[in-house]
């Protein structure tokens, strides 16, 4: 049974966290204020999860979920991150985050900054440029005729490869976008970014393999 960490449970952490157990995975859930905090998560999602510090949950995770307010990257446990796959599902959203003039002056993606932090681990960047309640809602068996693609940009091949297979596992195909640094075409603002998905508040709308293609080629920077 693999296990997945989860380093921030909020509305995406824990979306994310409730298709891995409906895909039969274990989840240790994390935040910022403590284990307890989250008894009432755990309990909706029933007997694989439970909740931890983030060093534990990291530990504990062969693949882990990163989804805290961008800004607050540099609180991240680096040495437990060590060696990890993390999916990260951040975006930089300067007046909730602070401004950073590497990310304002474009000389780097958000990813990049979080994988130049989190030095010794992988990084795929995931499930940033979809509505929470979309995610929720538009998992689908593989082969469904309405299966979502999701995106997902790495520099480690090995680590999109499980991340890809994660994706399968819980409802979706990944689309591959590239390494990091072209991970500036799945950001906030982009014709890739949350709203191809379909307005907020609603349950959203499959997005195909072509559709993305489409909208990632309309990407400018
Ligand atoms: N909402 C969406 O639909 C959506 C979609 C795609 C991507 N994203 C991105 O994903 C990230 C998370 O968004 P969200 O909407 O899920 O936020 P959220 O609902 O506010 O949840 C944030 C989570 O991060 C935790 N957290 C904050 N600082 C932490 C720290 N230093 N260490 C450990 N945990 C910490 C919070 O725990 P505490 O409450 O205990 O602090 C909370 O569990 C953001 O970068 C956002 O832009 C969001």
């Amino acid at each position: 049974m693999t296990t997945i960490g989860f380093i921030g449970s909020g509305k995406i952490g824990g979306t994310v966290a409730r298709l891995a157990v409906a895909a039969g995975y274990d989840v240790v859930l994390s935040n910022s204020r403590g284990p307890s905090t989250l008894a009432d998560l755990v309990d909706s999602l029933g007997p694989h999860a439970r909740a931890d510090t983030p060093s534990e949950a990291a530990a504990a995770g062969e693949l882990v979920v990163v989804s805290v307010p961008f800004g607050r990257f540099r609180e991240l446990p680096v040495d437990a991150l060590a060696g990890k796959i993390v999916l990260d599902t951040n975006n930089y959203y300067p007046r909730r985050d602070g401004n950073f003039a590497l990310l304002d002056d474009k000389s780097v993606t958000s990813s990049e900054l979080e994988q130049r932090f989190l030095a010794g681990a992988k990084l795929v960047k995931v499930f940033n440029n979809i509505n929470y309640r979309h995610l929720g809602a538009l998992d689908r068996p593989a082969g469904a005729e309405d299966r979502s693609v999701l995106t997902i940009a790495g520099d480690d091949p090995d680590a999109k490869k499980q991340a890809t297979a994660f994706l399968d596992a819980i409802g979706y195909d990944a689309y591959d976008v590239g390494g990091l640094s072209g991970s500036w075409r799945v950001e906030v603002g982009q014709p890739a970014y949350a709203r191809i998905y379909g307005p907020y508040g609603g349950i959203g709308h499959p997005v195909t393999a072509d559709t993305m293609r489409q909208a990632l080629a309309s990407a400018q920077r």
